[in-house]
């Protein structure tokens, strides 16, 4: 295989000739430059795969020399070597897009990861092996994504029901698209420029929710100093999204039943009989047949709001939809977070198809934009997508309380995460709280396998 070239660009004699020295050793064929000018006419004539710079040097200013370097990128990455006080600069660097910074003194280690990261991306930003993103599409808010079969069937039902304004039960678990969904048939309904209200059943308790869906006289309950409309007269001949509809009280499940049936209603209080022409959209993630069954649920409202019903499948059972997903949330993403990420890695993509997705699409947005965050470079690579997905035992037994007697190494490993925890992960202040060195954190980190995947919620 090809050796790779590392330029390093350091004003400081000493640490050129050990960090050459290493790095030889190591396999690479390293070039050195004393002073910025050295090191932009290097980077011409020994073409490096990576540059290690030092922000600090004595002809020029750092963060020009990042520009420069810039200018004829070819995908390879730069690493800034930066004292602390340098923070400010650092943050400068980083938005320019150097790929990784290290702060001095070097550990050799994290030097070294960060060179296999820099090299890794070099690669992505030109290999054929990740998933690239069309620059000519753009993020358009409210798009429902899929092309398994199952969604294409989802969409056909969109544009049958949204042409009519029977009610609508959506069933699927958590982080489907099942408001998405919602939306979508309201936003496709000839009644589009009416209002859809959403209200989330399961926020709200007792009174207060019937008081926002019906509305109250004045006086009708403490606290009810004026008349209010609830969200049926608001709503006029537009759509209502009952979300989390088996939330809703036994007791408020007739007068919806009455609504559903006769679309009449009376304000909590009230006397009058109102009318209201506005459709209803339920979703839920319980399983209201068995809520039947168990007698929580009543049977006849079942039927009422059932008169369609959408079923959306879990993200584990359309994987093919995967990919595309990656993609689209990306440029959300991108368009959200003004960032421009334009790969994913193959191998994060893999994973990303492998994992179980227990909260569904919501879930892999989450994780994507995690990702985002934590990177400064334009590709999202796997290792980035590791931590992130993490073993679910991990994080179920971190949750539980200390079973038994245990070693002390057990103790140490448990003691590190909740220091790590309480610090939200930054290491500085771990090693700190500790008491410990950086190289010693990283080392004891790497032992227990400890990674931000272990993260408390
Ligand atoms: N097919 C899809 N295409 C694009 N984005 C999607 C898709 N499905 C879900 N999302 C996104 O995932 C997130 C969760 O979707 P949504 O809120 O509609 O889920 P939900 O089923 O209502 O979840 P919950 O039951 O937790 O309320 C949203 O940001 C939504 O935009
Ligand atoms: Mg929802």
């Amino acid at each position: 295989m090809k050796r790779r070239k590392i330029l390093i660009i350091d004003d400081e004699q000493s640490l050129l000739e050990s960090l050459e020295m290493f790095l030889s050793e190591k396999g690479y064929v390293v070039g050195c430059a004393l002073t910025a000018n050295e090191g932009l006419e290097k980077n011409r004539s020994f073409e490096p795969d990576v540059i290690i710079l030092d922000i600090r040097l004595p002809d020029m200013d750092g963060l020009e020399v990042l520009q420069e370097l810039r200018k004829n990128y070819k995908g390879k990455s730069v690493i800034i070597i930066t004292a602390f006080h340098d923070m400010d600069t650092t943050i400068k660097a980083m938005k320019q897009g150097a790929c990784e910074y290290i702060t001095k003194p070097i550990d050799i280690e994290e030097l070294e990861e960060a060179i296999g990261r820099a090299l890794k991306l070099g690669r992505s930003m030109h290999g054929a092996d990740a998933l690239s993103l069309d620059p000519s599409l753009t993020y358009e808010k409210g798009k429902i994504k899929g092309k398994s079969r199952v969604m294409k069937e989802i969409f056909k039902s969109i544009g049958m029901l949204s042409e009519n304004g029977v009610t609508v039960l959506i069933e699927g678990e958590t982080g489907t698209g099942k408001e998405l969904i919602a939306r979508a048939i309201h936003y496709h309904s000839p009644y589009k420029d009416h209002p859809l209200l959403a209200i989330n059943c399961s926020a709200i308790v007792g009174t207060l929710l019937e008081s926002e869906l019906f509305g109250h006289e004045k006086g009708s309950f403490t606290g009810a100093i004026a008349t209010k409309r609830g969200k049926f007269e608001l709503a006029g001949d537009g759509t209502i999204f009952l979300d989390e509809v088996s939330e809703i009280p036994f007791e408020l499940q007739a007068k919806l039943l009455r609504f559903l049936q006769e679309k009449e209603f009376e304000r909590v209080g009230g006397e009058k009989s109102l009318k209201s022409n506005a459709r209803i959209i339920a979703a839920t993630n319980k399983d209201l047949r068995q809520m039947v069954k168990n007698g929580i649920f009543r049977e006849d409202l079942y039927y009422r709001l059932s008169v369609a019903i959408i079923k959306v499948p879990p993200l584990r059972e359309r994987k093919s939809d995967i990919p595309l997903l990656i993609e689209y949330l990306i440029k959300k993403i991108n368009s959200e977070l003004h960032r421009s990420i334009r790969k994913v890695e193959e191998k994060a993509v893999n994973q990303l198809k492998n994992y179980d997705w227990p909260g569904n699409v919501r879930e892999l947005e989450n994780i994507l934009t995690r990702a985002a965050i934590a990177t400064q470079d334009e590709v999202i690579l796997d290792d980035l997508i590791t931590p992130l997905l993490g073993k679910k035992e991990d994080k179920d037994r971190l949750k539980q309380d200390v079973p038994n007697i245990l070693s002390l190494q057990e103790v140490e490993k448990e003691h590190i995460l909740r220091v790590l925890n309480h610090a939200r992960w930054h290491l500085g202040k771990t090693c700190e709280l500790l008491g410990i060195s950086r190289p010693t954190l990283r080392q004891k980190l790497k032992e227990y396998g400890i990674s931000p995947a272990l993260q408390m919620p």
